[in-house]
């Protein structure tokens, strides 16, 4: 049973439904979430889901976010009287499920909260006045009663360090906030449209679980030990059931493939400070675009001995600064005491600010980094104002420069070691030279490109193959436009001049280009012969590129009798 409580101005609504035997859902829907964080990168808004499990004892896992706060609560009270909760389950604290538990304690004091240690700590310190606490780890398990046994998995770094994944013997749904989620809204309570949901399923692992591969690894080989999952009760998104374990098996398919690479950069942040989680997860983002993997460390929540390993192991190292002062400042200069230890010549290092209002200055520890002989491979980011898409993107393109850096050799050698006939006959493959420009919010990117075709008539529609190391691949996902900038032959020279360069992180792509504001948004160069105003409808992964089909909604020719550049290469293995 489905019912909806609507609010139209803002686009909030809440919705409630039964999914399994005694346990309801409370989905706090986001038609319109502002694209802010990096993992919001699509369309769709978000969902925040929260459940109520019913056995002799009450749980209630998660809550929602503080923007709902007169919509959920009112809806928890028609559901249930709070009095008779026993229990709060917080699968992790991040604000977009806890922003509601200082409220719902408020209504129900007697509640138990059930989390692990870190989220506890955490809570304490949120909260301001007692609660009565549990802490659990893997293998604990509480019976509500009437046919619910839970059981608890930690899954640390999934995306947070304090994550948390609950289990109940009784139904088998499997309650995973982030994990297994979506930023996808609609009124689907489940993932009966698979063809809808995977774009926004790809691109959410890609930004929250990526980099923490070996930790997906890690959770999905704890959640061996329980029952036959018959859904996934998760934190955003429409729940998993009718594709359940082959969107499971998706997790490990992509987490194994990042675990395998050759190089590792380790990304050592401060969770709760300033703005360091959402920088250090953009960093991830663009590192892992590159085929390197990336493992997130928490400076202020691990065992040295840990952080020594992954530091000698890392083939860069990325660190957000620490507060200066306080709790966090001691632990985080013990952990930054050890890496510096650890740290070894030629290994890559990147520097950024948190943005928290107290940071230790950025320079000194440069220095010693650099006095040990590692080579910085960025701009140290220096955080000026409130955190914004340019930051996050000028964090994304630091990241995949730091990626591109470490992999540099095996790049030359592949564009020396070309001569077998293969390469060369895939090198008689030409195609025409085009420019692809595209603008998203405040963002703008700009990219050479050859791999493209005509790939239908009907709609029109064209293919074009971007490296998925591209600064503007992050733009071009499914609903995204973009216009695609057809070069002259004979004078395109300038312009592909100026969009080969290489940009520093962050760097404006049109400056000192002329353009023109298509109707989609998107700059036309003045220079091109020929634009298309394009729709990105699907997305094709190819190994190291991706494929992106897009409609074609507009067009116009500059120069009716000019002809298209082309470009004719020796050998097909690089451009
Ligand atoms: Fe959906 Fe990590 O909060």
């Amino acid at each position: 049973m489905v019912a909806l409580a609507s609010s139209t101005e803002k686009r909030l609504t809440v919705q409630l439904a039964e999914i399994a035997s005694g346990t309801t859902a409370i989905r706090s829907l986001d038609w319109d979430r502002d694209r802010f964080d990096i993992e919001f990168g699509l369309q769709n808004g978000t969902t925040y889901n929260s459940f109520i499990i019913r056995g002799d004892k009450v749980a209630l896992v998660d809550t929602s976010h503080a923007k709902f706060r007169d919509r959920y609560i009112a809806c928890l009270q028609e559901t249930i009287d709070p009095r008779e909760i026993d229990y709060l389950i917080i699968s992790h604290t991040e604000p977009d499920h806890s922003g509601l538990v200082r409220e719902v304690l408020e209504l129900a004091p007697q509640a138990v909260v059930v989390g692990t240690k870190v989220a506890i700590q955490f809570l304490e310190g949120f909260v301001h006045h007692p609660f009565e606490s549990r802490i659990v780890k893997s293998g604990i398990r509480l019976d509500l009663g009437d046919g619910h046994d839970l059981e608890f998995v930690n899954a640390p770094n999934l995306h947070w360090p304090d994550t948390m994944l609950t289990y109940d013997w009784g139904t088998q749904v499997l309650f995973t906030c982030d994990v297994f989620g979506m930023h996808y809204c609609s009124d689907a309570l489940w993932d009966e449209d698979l063809e809808a949901i995977a774009p926004d399923y790809r691109f959410y692992f890609e930004c929250l679980m990526a980099p923490n591969a070996r930790s997906v690894l890690m959770a999905l080989k704890r959640m061996g030990g329980l029952g036959d999952i018959e859904a996934v009760a998760n934190g955003h998104g429409p729940l998993l059931k009718h594709h359940a374990e082959e969107l499971i098996e998706c997790y490990r398919t992509w987490s194994q493939a990042k675990a395998k690479a050759e190089k590792m950069v380790a990304v050592f942040y401060v969770p709760n400070y300033g703005y360091s989680d959402r920088l250090s997860q953009a960093l991830a983002y663009g590192i892992g675009k590159t085929g390197v993997e990336v493992e997130m460390v928490d400076l202020t929540g691990t065992d040295q001995q840990e952080i020594r390993e992954v530091a000698e192991r890392a083939a860069g190292i990325v660190l957000g600064m620490p507060p200066s002062s306080g709790r966090e400042a001691t632990e985080a200069a013990t952990a930054i005491g050890t890496i510096l230890a650890s740290a070894r010549e030629k290994q890559a290092i990147g520097l950024f600010e948190a943005y928290g209002g107290d940071d230790e200055p950025i320079d000194p520890l440069l220095t010693r980094f650099r006095n040990l002989g590692l080579k910085p491979s960025f701009p140290s980011i220096r955080i000026t104002e409130t955190p914004g898409e340019a930051t996050y993107k000028l964090c994304e393109e630091a990241g995949t420069d730091l990626g591109q850096w470490l992999l540099r050799e095996k790049t030359v050698k592949q564009m020396k070691s070309l001569d077998s006939d293969l390469d060369k006959a895939m090198g008689r493959l030409s195609g025409g030279l085009y420019i692809i420009t595209a603008k998203k919010g405040e963002l703008k990117s700009a990219m050479l490109a050859s791999w493209v075709a005509q790939a239908s008539a009907e709609p029109l529609g064209v293919s074009i193959a971007v490296a998925k190391d591209r600064a503007i691949e992050a733009l071009m996902q499914v609903g995204d436009r973009f216009i695609l900038n057809v070069l002259e032959a004979g004078n395109y020279q300038s312009l592909m001049k100026h969009f080969l360069k290489r940009f520093p992180p962050g760097a404006d792509r049109f400056e000192g280009v002329e353009t023109r504001q298509a109707s989609n948004g998107a700059p036309i160069l003045a220079g091109a012969l020929a634009y298309l105003e394009c729709e990105v409808v699907s997305r094709m992964e190819c190994s190291d590129h991706w494929v992106i089909y897009s409609t074609v909604d507009t067009g116009r020719v500059s120069k009716a009798e000019a002809l298209t550049a082309v470009h004719h290469r020796k050998v097909g293995n690089h451009y």
